[in-house]
């Protein structure tokens, strides 16, 4: 794994909240609330993430009730909590009816308090189609969508599987602007035959098509899918190392030069305008997940659970309908890898962590030597206040600094 990869948008990995001071949650009390769509149109060749294509309709009624009684479930463990964001992911959720949006989110304010500010954001594939349930979307309460449309050349889409054009793509992110408050696409660089020349071309016409925020992911090519199979077979070819970080550093320049910083390894806004439900994740805060293959972390009687839900669909479906939730994974986290998790989650923002709040969790200190070597190979630094960063040097190496400072 390089550290400049996707991350998820309900990580699987693990990550700490618990207890955290105001400063460092950001936003007080934050809860999130993640919802898996787990249906796709069809299989991108390079996406490893739970989706399933089916070729009969999908009871949406059906599903609407289980998403509706997982989440009154889960209100039951977590009681007291004001939802600050809420996110539908997938999978393709733009291909739900606008009327199974507004049944879940109805949910959701039912057994939850939502704040008046709530982000509500909505992923979408960048079709004609789905974009003519935008209305329809924000109508149901949705406030922000992300849009996937990973490159503006369609030879590009054509290898990437894609069902859309550049075009389209484009179409659909003019729409999302005239319909939402707010809006995001992602795009995947490190493509087959890309130089940093194209890449840094394309990356200037997504700023100028793209309102405040975009998602920028390095292709990685993931176990047990079909770009796996050809990279193997030599048949996929993608870059060397030191192109690599030559499209990483040409991703820094450009979105820095044009008013869209990183604030995480991947993702770019203007200030302002950062996505309220990822810095949920990557601060450690806390957030529930919702449907089939979700990932969540609780704050139960002081004790930190990471949850999973079965990722097979209809299994999810049937174990819902018998007692209420899909979960097949609640472990309690330990202070070790509470501790691990903050770091690993928390070094990918630009904003870096609180060294206190890992001496906290962990019972010991980070070690001053090994921050003293790595603040002499620049790969962080130590601000006036104590917060532990990052360097744009360091962010390529992400894992290894990661692993450093835990070891
Ligand atoms: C799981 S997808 C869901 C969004 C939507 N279904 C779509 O494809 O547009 C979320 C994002 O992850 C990114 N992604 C998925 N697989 C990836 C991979 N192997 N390498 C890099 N980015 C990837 C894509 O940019 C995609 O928009
Ligand atoms: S549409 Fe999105 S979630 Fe579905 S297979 Fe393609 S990348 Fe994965």
């Amino acid at each position: 794994m390089t550290s400049t990869e996707r991350p998820h948008p309900n990580p699987p990995i693990k990550s700490e909240a618990g207890s955290l001071p105001q400063a460092e949650r950001g936003e007080k009390d934050a809860f999130g609330v993640y919802v898996h769509w787990p249906f796709c149109l069809s299989k991108c060749p390079y996406c490893d993430f739970n989706s399933h294509v089916r070729h009969a309709p999908i009871d949406e009624e059906r599903f609407s009730r289980a998403f509706a009684r997982e989440i009154e479930t889960t209100a039951a463990r977590t009681p007291g909590r004001q939802v600050s964001s809420i996110f539908l992911g997938g999978g393709t959720p733009s291909l739900m009816r606008p009327q199974t949006v507004g049944s879940i989110l109805d949910a959701i304010g039912k057994h939850w308090r939502v704040a008046p500010d709530v982000e509500v954001t909505l992923e979408a594939n960048p079709t004609s189609v789905e974009a003519t349930r935008f209305r329809g979307y924000r109508t149901a309460g949705v406030n922000r969508v992300s849009l996937g449309v990973q490159a503006l050349d369609d030879t590009s889409l054509k290898v990437l599987g894609r069902l859309h054009s550049a075009r389209e793509a484009l179409d659909a992110v003019a729409i999302a602007r005239t319909v939402f408050d707010r809006a995001s696409f992602d795009l995947i660089y490190a493509r087959p035959d890309q130089t940093p020349q194209m890449w840094a071309e394309e990356l200037k016409q997504a700023i100028s098509e793209a309102a405040e925020h975009l998602s920028l992911y390095q292709l990685t090519v993931e176990p047990d899918t079909p770009f796996f199979s050809l990279h193997a077979a030599g048949k996929l070819s993608t870059p060397d190392e030191a192109t690599a970080r030559a499209l990483y550093d040409v991703t820094q320049e450009v979105c820095a030069q044009h008013g869209l910083p990183a604030y995480e390894i991947s993702n770019h806004a203007r200030p302002g305008a950062e996505c309220k439900h990822n810095l949920l994740y990557w601060r450690g805060q806390e957030y529930a997940g919702i449907g089939p293959g979700a990932h969540g972390r609780l704050d139960i009687n002081g004790i930190r659970h990471a949850v999973a839900t079965e990722k097979r669909p209809e299994t999810w479906l049937v174990r819902v309908e018998a007692s209420g939730h899909g979960i097949i994974i609640d472990d309690h986290l330990n202070s070790e890898e509470r501790a691990d998790e903050f770091l690993l989650m928390g070094l990918r923002l630009a904003e870096g962590i609180d060294p206190s709040r890992y001496a906290a969790l962990s019972g010991r200190a980070l070690d001053p030597r090994r921050i003293a070597v790595l603040r002499q190979q620049g790969a962080i630094v130590v601000d006036a206040d104590g917060r532990l960063r990052v360097t744009k040097a360091g962010f390529p190496v992400l894992d290894a600094v990661v692993a450093d400072l835990a070891a």
